[in-house]
């Protein structure tokens, strides 16, 4: 019998649950289960491969908040992808992931992340564009008590809003953010798998918190609030959740420096793999940010046709007066150096667009990232980021 790629239905899910409790693990089963009857959830999300009526490949792409400066950017995250042991290798992930990056071009969701096995995603077109932030730990002895005048719950689904306008300061003082969308909020604050904490100040909600238990260790992600107090009471509610425990919280570029002076810092050196499914779209979506970018530069008062060759084909695009106009594709440009443009990989396009080093950055590390003479039109252009970014799993 042939294998077929499509979207999810009802019949599926008892397979889609059952494999992915197989092959991802028994606590991701109701997550999946969760996502998957919720009627808010677009089934074309989830694709299955299946043999006859049974199910023998699953994943699925969930809604992100993305915003560059000023831009919102709809995104995406990728989660619960597996094959069943007897029908790996027969290019089954490969055909599912064709039909999502058709599918997130047509919903505009042009930028993509994700957590997962190493080295795979690359075989997809995944970069590791996208540092992991520093994890700070927190010895028990170390955690605080929570602060006089605060009180700690369990959120609920009700409290999303609230949740989601405590993580908007922290998002909003990078130049890159990747948010959970209000749907990824509803589908945390109801898994088994994590608890968020809101810490209250005379009943007024100013901190939370997510957290996951990892053999009975607390690690606490998308850690948010204004005051160090609401902080602090976020990691006392943890900390009297999981006694004894050593915490470990993923720093956030607002929050962290509240919390200094508990405990140490740790860069594990992992990154976010990250995809921009059409750089043509996106370089288009981006021209109000580049202008601005453009035309706070040295560069502001120059006009010219700038030329990226990506080697298999090139990108143009005009820019006068402080304004980038609009990016075209082009024909292979094998050695762009010599007519005037610049040499970017196509597998390092992310990391240029998306990533902290920016263009400077990468050309020191990547003989055929190279500027030419637009060196300094690509480094106005493609500057590096600061970023915050968040994902369902603990990355
Ligand atoms: C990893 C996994 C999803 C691959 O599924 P699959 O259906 O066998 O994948 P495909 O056959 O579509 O493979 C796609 C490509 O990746 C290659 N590949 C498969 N597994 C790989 C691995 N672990 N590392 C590197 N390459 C791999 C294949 O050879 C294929 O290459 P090609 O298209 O150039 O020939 C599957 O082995 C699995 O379910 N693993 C356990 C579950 C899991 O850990 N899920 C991830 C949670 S994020």
């Amino acid at each position: 019998m042939s294998l077929t790629v499509r979207h999810v239905t009802d019949a599926d899910i008892p397979g889609v649950v059952a494999l992915v409790a197989d092959r991802i693990g028994e606590e991701d089963a109701p997550e999946a289960q969760l996502v998957l009857e919720d009627a808010e959830y677009d089934r074309r999300r989830w694709t299955v491969a299946v043999d006859g009526d049974r199910v023998v490949s699953t994943m699925g792409t969930y809604p992100m908040c993305a915003r560059l400066g000023d831009l919102e950017l709809p995104a995406a995250l990728v989660e619960f992808v597996a094959t069943a042991t007897d029908y790996e290798g027969r290019g089954l992930v490969r055909r599912q992931f064709d039909y999502h990056h058709t599918d997130l071009l047509q919903r505009d969701e042009l930028l993509e992340v994700m957590v997962g096995i190493t080295y795979f995603y690359r075989r997809l077109g995944y970069e590791y564009a996208l540092p992991v932030a520093p994890w700070q730990e927190i010895p028990s002895g170390d955690v605080p008590d929570v602060p006089e005048g605060w009180t700690v719950r369990v959120a609920g689904e009700t409290d999303r809003q609230t949740i989601r306008d405590l993580q908007r300061p922290i998002q909003n003082s990078t130049d890159l953010s990747i948010g959970l969308s209000d749907q990824m909020w509803s589908f945390l604050l109801r898994s088994p798998v994590y608890d968020t904490l809101l810490a209250e100040h005379r009943g007024v909600p100013q901190a939370c918190g997510r957290i996951y238990l990892h053999e009975d260790d607390p690690y606490v992600m998308d850690l948010a609030g204004g005051s160090r107090d609401g902080l602090l009471a976020i990691l006392a509610g943890v900390g009297s959740r999981n006694p004894g425990r050593n915490l470990t919280v993923l720093t956030r570029p607002e929050a962290s420096p509240n919390l200094d002076d508990l405990g140490s810092l740790s860069e594990t050196g992992e990154a976010y793999y990250a995809r921009i499914g059409d750089p043509l779209r996106w370089l288009n979506a981006i021209r109000p940010v580049l202008s601005s970018r453009l035309s706070a530069s040295s560069l502001a008062g120059e006009k010219g046709e700038g030329m990226i060759s990506l080697y298999a084909s090139s990108i143009r695009f005009p820019y006068a007066n402080g304004e980038v106009g609009e990016f075209t594709r082009g024909p292979r440009e094998q050695a762009p150096i010599s007519k005037g443009g610049s040499g970017v990989p196509p597998d390092l396009m992310t990391s240029l667009l998306a990533g902290p080093l920016g263009f400077v950055g990468l050309a020191e590390r990547h003989p055929d990232m190279n500027g030419g003479s637009q060196q300094e039109l690509m480094s106005v252009l493609f500057p590096p980021l600061t970023l915050d970014v968040q994902t369902w799993v603990v990355p």
